[in-house]
């Protein structure tokens, strides 16, 4: 089994979940904080040692004030309730997305849960609150452009510093799993996935649990992550019959300017 891997999790579906057991949407939120317990619990046996869970996209400020205010009240109870269980099992506690449109306490919360589990070990667990990959891309490319001028900056420096502002911590996303039925990214660590396995299911958040997660990793590691490159065995046949000689990109960029 792969080590050391990053999942990210779109929590999709809590709202259609209470809905249909007639449910206010609210509970969904509730039920769907015992989905995240069981994940977190499971995925240190699992090789994941970094988890990014998307709580809350910078879009869903567009949603009715009381729901807005139950998910962070939610977050806050749970940062009260399980901060140090996390610590006692290693986890470090990181949230990502912008801080100063949050309810203060929340905040305080959030600061006091980073500083507790400062030292964990097991797992990085990172939850994105107030999140926009947009927003986190333009802010890493206004840090770069303040940091160097604009004449020194080629598409190929930028693009290094880039990755080193929005990676360098972080690393990339290997599996990026979304719940609820839809298949699209929503603003989403849309830098970090950009070689990540796909993983899209029709179960809910609140009823996703240890097995699924499983099942996940199981698929994710049946699959061939190539990164651009050819499937290892054909690799391997070219280096044996002496054709496998790499590639130099600088030279593919003269063959299609005509050099
Ligand atoms: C998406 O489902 C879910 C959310 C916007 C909130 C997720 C929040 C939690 C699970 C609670 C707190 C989280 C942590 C990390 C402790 P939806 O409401 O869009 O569902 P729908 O598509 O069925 O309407």
């Amino acid at each position: 089994m792969q080590k050391e891997l990053h999942v990210a999790i779109i929590m999709d579906g809590n709202g259609r979940w209470a809905t249909r057991r007639g449910l206010p949407r609210v509970a969904g939120h509730r039920a769907g904080i015992a989905s995240v317990r069981r994940v977190v619990e499971r995925a240190p046996d699992l090789g994941i040692r970094r988890l990014t869970l998307y709580a809350f996209s910078s879009d869903n400020w567009r949603r009715p004030v009381d729901e807005v205010e139950s998910i962070f009240w939610l977050l806050r109870a749970y940062l009260r309730l399980e901060t140090e269980s996390l610590r006692e099992h290693g986890a470090r506690l990181e949230f990502i997305g912008r801080r100063d449109r949050l309810p203060p306490l929340l905040v305080r919360e959030i600061a006091r849960a980073e500083y507790a589990t400062a030292e964990g070990q097991c797992l990085h667990l990172r939850i994105a609150v107030d999140y926009s990959s947009r927003d986190a891309i333009a802010r890493a490319v206004a840090g770069v452009t303040a940091a160097l001028p604009l004449e020194l900056l080629s598409a190929d420096l930028l693009g290094r510093m880039l990755a080193q502002a929005l990676t360098a911590e972080s690393g990339e996303v290997d599996l990026l799993i979304r719940t609820g039925g839809e298949k699209r990214l929503s603003d989403f660590l849309l830098w970090e996935s950009a070689y990540a396995e796909l993983l899209f299911t029709d179960r809910m958040w609140p009823d996703f649990n240890a097995t699924d997660l499983e099942a996940a990793l199981g698929e994710f590691n049946r699959r061939e992550r190539r990164f651009g490159g050819i499937p290892e065995a054909t690799a391997l046949r070219l280096v044996r019959d002496g054709s496998g000689r790499g590639h130099d990109p600088k030279s593919a960029d003269q063959l299609t300017s005509g050099l």
